[in-house]
């Protein structure tokens, strides 16, 4: 096991099931004790299982950041307790991935709900964990966004809309934390295979074939990018994108 991240703690947040799960198991990998979190007891107890069994250190907090600002509050206070006191790293991976819809077909419910976890549960977040890391003068926040939130597509406009904040989100918060020594990136995936894109192939098919690589990311993939972005191998790199989208985002 290499140590990269030795002695530092990570919250990543969406991390019981795609790729949460890998971004989890690659910041074990390097050292640091995670915090697995979502919805999903089980499956977010078999992830620190896996994780455990394979020599690194997690525990979970559950959290359905669905229901605002108490629910994040209590992620935040339980993430921070479970790591001995303090955070280093906030991965803001959780988000509801939606499936391709009319714009007048969407319902204020699922505008809503996207907006919540996609958006206002990272901003809430962000603002709880990202003041202690600067008054420790060091700390790592990764947005997860997307090649949809790069570029516009018909019939994705809410989810693109959210990751597109997320885009923003980083910029930002960048300004605000980097002086204190807080490093504040966007990893931004293009389609990525993970068991629910797997399910979604239709949609994909026609993607790919607008992919440089001509072939989805995998999650391993992404979670380099981000055990990259947090790590002192990127010392001096603030408010960046880096894509792992065979290079989608060039053409
Ligand atoms: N897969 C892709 O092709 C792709 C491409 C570009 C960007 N991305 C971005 O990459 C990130 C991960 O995507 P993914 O494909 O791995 O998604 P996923 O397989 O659907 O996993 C989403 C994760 O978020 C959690 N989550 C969803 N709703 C939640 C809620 N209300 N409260 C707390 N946790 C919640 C889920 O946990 P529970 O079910 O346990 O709640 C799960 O762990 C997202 O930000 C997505 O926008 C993905």
């Amino acid at each position: 096991m290499s140590a990269r991240l030795h002695n530092r703690t990570a919250l990543v947040t969406g991390s019981t099931d795609g790729i949460g799960v890998a971004i989890a198991r690659a910041l074990a990998a390097e050292g640091a004790y995670v915090v697995v979190s979502g919805r999903d007891t089980a499956r977010g107890e078999k992830v620190v299982a896996a994780i455990t069994e394979s020599g690194g250190r997690a525990g979970f907090a559950r959290a359905d950041l669905s229901l605002g600002a108490a629910a994040v509050r209590e992620l935040a206070a339980t993430a921070t307790e479970l790591a001995g006191g303090h955070l280093d790293i906030l991965v803001n991976n959780a988000a509801m991935l939606l499936v391709p819809a009319p714009t007048a077909e969407v319902g204020e419910d699922v505008i809503d709900r996207a907006l919540a976890v996609n958006v206002k549960a990272a901003f809430l977040l962000t603002g709880l964990l990202a003041p202690a890391m600067a008054a420790r003068g060091a700390g790592a926040v990764v947005n997860l966004g997307s090649i949809a939130g790069l570029s516009g597509t018909g019939g994705s406009a809410l989810y693109s809309t959210t990751k597109a904040a997320m885009h923003s989100l980083t910029k930002s918060w960048a300004d605000e934390y980097g002086p204190s020594g807080v490093r504040v990136n966007t990893v931004a995936p293009g389609p990525t295979f993970t068991e629910k894109v797997a399910a979604m192939e239709e949609h994909l098919a026609p993607m790919l074939a607008r992919i440089p690589s001509r072939r989805p990311s995998t999650p391993e993939e992404v979670a380099k990018a981000v055990v990259f972005l947090v790590s002192d191998d990127a010392s001096n790199i603030h408010g960046a994108t880096l894509s792992v989208d065979g290079g989608r985002a060039a053409i």
